[in-house]
């Protein structure tokens, strides 16, 4: 039986101590920020390894017959200290999925044959469909019901590696249900040993009881919603749907400065179906990312690369939408760092499946192996303004984890779209492991 180990702490602060041995192949980026361009390339790599545990934070990362690991594995096994045998394992920092809608009610699985018979996304949404068809099925959800389907997700992001997810509002529009969704990640916080991080994510669509009227929709969002998410402590980010349609150039701007003001770090949806030039905006506004960017004009990713804004990729949107995916490679090439994240959502993105993701963004972006881990951990930390304390395996660092049932963390790669992922570790407790 797959399962969570019982008895956690939620909230991944449990402090578990131990001693991880012989760990096969050991991968990780290095640092406490984004590691852009080719530094994302660069992945220490140690054979027979093994890292030290204590209360939650790595002391000790190295090869097993490094003399202060084996004085420490020596102490560890007369003290009784709890000692666990990777068995020659791969291991990697545990996954970071930066971006994600996955607190929401109701399916739209007619939208996907639709689009699968040539309807374009932003055609449904334009009939109000989309997006809009999410809000009225999570305005009547109760948040016992987003309880429940927020934490079944979670289940499945754990037993793929993902100790630390976003979690984006932008399904109730109005101020009773974006609260209700953005409280509901709270109380999933108490349950769940992953990390939650929380985006407000008010302008993703205009709502039925503003249609035709996106400027006083916005005015609402700024004046009203923006301020009670703030002064509830809801949200550390602020995100907006900046796309031909939904809100323009001038809106976005006009969004984030004010949320910006309010002392929220900022995040754009840029550049997807149109070239808009949201990239462009989230370098001006120094965003901490712009995410899709399928779109993105050469000059505004440089104009990111030069402010330090990270370029969030979002492979499996792209595969399920079948439009060309971003280009990742022209971005590390340029001194960008990338994340890599989901994007779960139930309209462009139905899928939590990181091997998938893994896998497109070797095979179909031209990533290395190690680039995408890269992606994947330490940049998707930064994405999330956590790099400082998650993201790569190394003294200091929180101890999130994950063991795969693998030889080499080039099997991510190789074992195309395979979850082997077999042991999680969460600030040093075992978290779940699978049969
Ligand atoms: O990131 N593009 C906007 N938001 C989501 C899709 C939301 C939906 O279709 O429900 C995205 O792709
Ligand atoms: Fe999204």
């Amino acid at each position: 039986m797959d399962g969570r180990q019982e008895g956690q702490d939620g909230g991944g602060s449990s402090g578990g101590s131990l001693i991880l041995t012989n760990i096969g192949e050991l991968a990780t980026p290095l640092g406490r920020s984004a590691r852009a361009g080719a530094q994302m390339g660069q992945l220490l790599r140690i054979k027979n390894a093994g890292v030290v545990v204590d209360k939650g934070v790595i002391s000790f990362c190295g090869e097993m017959s490094d003399p202060a690991f084996c004085d420490k594995l020596d102490q560890a096994k007369r003290e009784g200290f709890p000692i666990l045998d990777a068995n020659g394992m791969a291991c990697a920092p545990g996954f970071i999925d930066c971006h994600t809608h996955f607190i929401f009610a109701g399916t739209r699985e007619d939208e996907f044959f639709w689009r699968a018979n040539g309807l374009p996304y932003m055609e449904i949404h334009r009939r109000g469909g989309g997006i809009l068809r999410t809000v009225e099925a999570t305005r009547k959800a109760s948040q016992t019901e987003l309880l429940e389907l927020g934490s079944k997700r979670l289940e499945s992001m754990l037993c793929q590696g993902i100790t630390t997810v976003e979690s984006k509002s932008g399904y109730g529009l109005d101020l009773d249900t974006e609260v209700r969704i953005l409280e509901t990640a709270k109380a999933l916080q108490a349950t769940t040993p992953v990390d939650l991080v929380s985006t407000y994510l008010g302008p993703h669509a205009v709502p039925p009881e503003f249609l035709g009227d996106p400027e006083a929709y916005l005015e609402f969002v700024i004046h009203t919603v923006l301020p009670a998410v703030r002064s509830r402590n809801l949200a550390q980010f602020a995100d907006v749907f900046c796309e031909d349609g939904v809100f323009d150039l001038e809106q976005s701007r006009r969004y984030l400065l004010a949320a910006r003001e309010l002392g929220f770090h900022l995040k754009l949806h840029a550049d997807e179906m149109a070239p808009l030039g949201g990239a462009g905006l989230a370098a001006e506004l120094s965003a901490t990312s712009a995410d899709h960017l399928l779109k993105a004009a050469d000059a505004d990713l440089l104009a990111m690369a030069r402010a330090g804004t990270i370029a969030v990729c979002l492979p499996l949107t792209a595969f399920a939408l079948r439009e060309p995916f971003a280009r990742a490679r022209f971005m590390i090439d340029n001194g960008l760092a990338v994340a890599l994240a989901s994007d779960f959502n139930p309209g462009s993105c139905y899928s939590q499946s990181v091997p998938l993701l893994f896998a497109l963004a070797v095979l179909y972006m031209n990533l290395t192996i190690d680039e995408a881990l890269t992606g994947l951990t330490l940049n998707a930390a930064a994405a999330l303004g956590l790099a400082q304390t998650t993201g790569s395996i190394e003294a200091g660092k929180k101890a999130d984890m994950v063991l795969l049932d693998a030889p080499s963390c080039d099997f991510l790669a190789y074992n195309v779209a395979t979850n082997l992922v077999k042991t999680v570790l969460k600030a040093g407790t075992v978290v779940y492991t699978r049969a």
